[in-house]
């Protein structure tokens, strides 16, 4: 059977995103079809939309999503209908060299559901991360799909599914914050202020919120920076100095992504200290560093795919953190709006004023 709803697509580049009438297959092999209960807007969504991840429109967007399966393929153990899940783009495939080592969360070899969901006129859609959430339902591979316990808020853990479990990620498992380190953040949207309550979680005492936009450092001091620097009057390198008595933060992570931003994370680490990458670069940003630098001040370098992180593990875990009351996912939520303002949403998120806008189906 073939499910008609309707899905939010950007048909071409930088065109504004369309309610479509979208066909959705039921699951085969491997897949499982979920009704959709939230789905965040990220900014990966935008730049689908503008034509920067790539050239295969029309792309159904949404991923970040929480959802209940409707029905399974026939081989499928690990959900069964009626779950409650929260959707992830990185479905291990328990095979490859990574899975193989132990090292999962690196899965060299992930995937998504083998059928396509097509327009009405049999068009192929490119789900946006192999998911596709601004719709009512949609067809991933069961690998895709953590289940969760159905009584705490959807919209708040379904950001569990990209950009706050990158930002945790990238401070708790790529980072290793441990109690006592200090830690200083570049860029404050929501991957950023994600790495700051991670940080405080994973209880670090100096916690440094660094970003250009003023609105933003407010925000990641509500999450649990306990000092911020605005850059676009400071400079972030000296000021993240003084703040650590001289030396430097133990780890850094640039959650912008720009060549400037990775420097002044270099820069603001102690010596033996660890920098993390967890914002995207674009392809034509390049690097230059002095090798004796890279050399001379030792420590690690490091990207977080994902936060590096284990959906089956850490799905649940930051769920059972939230109800306990010490982590708070409710703070990312900053308004929850319908399919249809979901273009509304990405002009807002150049406002500063929005973490995460979240469409309720
Ligand atoms: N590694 C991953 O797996 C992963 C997952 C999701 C998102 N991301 C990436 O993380 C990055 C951040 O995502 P987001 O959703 O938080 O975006 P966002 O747009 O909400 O936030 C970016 C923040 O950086 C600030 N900023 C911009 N330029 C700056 C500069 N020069 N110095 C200091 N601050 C600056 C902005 O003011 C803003 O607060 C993006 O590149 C996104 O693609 C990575
Ligand atoms: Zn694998
Ligand atoms: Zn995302």
């Amino acid at each position: 059977m073939v499910h008609k709803v309707k899905g939010v697509v950007a048909r071409s580049k930088g065109a504004p995103v369309t309610l479509e009438t979208i066909l959705v297959p039921d699951p085969g092999p491997g897949e499982a079809l979920v009704d959709i209960i939230t789905s965040g807007v990220c900014h990966t969504d935008l730049h689908y939309k503008l034509g920067g991840i790539s050239d295969d429109f029309p792309f159904l967007l949404g991923h970040e999503a929480t959802g209940v399966v409707s029905a399974v393929g026939p081989d499928v153990t690990n959900v069964a209908p009626g779950d409650r899940v929260v959707l992830n783009w990185r479905a291990v495939c328990g095979n490859c060299r990574a899975c193989n080592r132990g090292q999962a969360q690196y899965c060299f070899n992930t995937h998504n559901a083998t059928q396509k969901m097509t327009l009405e006129d049999g068009t192929e859609l490119s789900a946006a991360l192999g998911i596709g959430a601004f719709t009512e339902k949609t067809l991933v591979a069961a690998g895709q799909c953590t289940k969760v316990d159905a009584d705490a808020d959807a919209a708040a853990i379904g950001l569990l599914g990209c950009g706050v479990m990158a930002g945790l990620g990238a401070a708790i498992n790529t980072g290793g914050v441990k109690r006592g380190d200090s830690v200083a953040v570049i860029g404050c949207g929501g991957v950023g202020v994600a790495a700051i309550a991670g940080a405080a979680l994973a209880g670090a005492t100096t916690i440094i919120a660094v970003d250009i936009d003023a609105k933003k450092l407010e925000r990641a001091t509500e999450l649990g920076a306990t000092h911020t620097v605005d850059s676009s009057t400071n400079d972030p390198v000296e000021k993240i100095r003084e703040l650590t008595g001289g030396f430097g933060a133990d780890v850094v992570i640039d959650a912008v992504g720009r060549p400037e931003t990775y420097k002044q994370a270099f820069y603001a680490r102690d010596l033996a200290g660890t920098v993390v990458l967890v914002g995207v670069p674009t392809p034509e940003m390049t690097l230059e560093l002095p090798l004796l630098d890279v050399f001379g001040r030792g420590g690690s370098l490091k990207s977080s795919w994902y936060g590096d992180c284990l959906p089956s593990r850490d799905f649940p875990m930051l769920i059972s953190l939230y109800k306990q009351g010490k982590l708070d996912l409710d703070a990312f939520v900053t308004e929850r709006i319908t399919l249809d303002q979901v273009e509304e949403a990405f002009n807002k998120m150049h406002s500063g004023s929005v973490l995460r806008s979240v469409v309720e189906l």
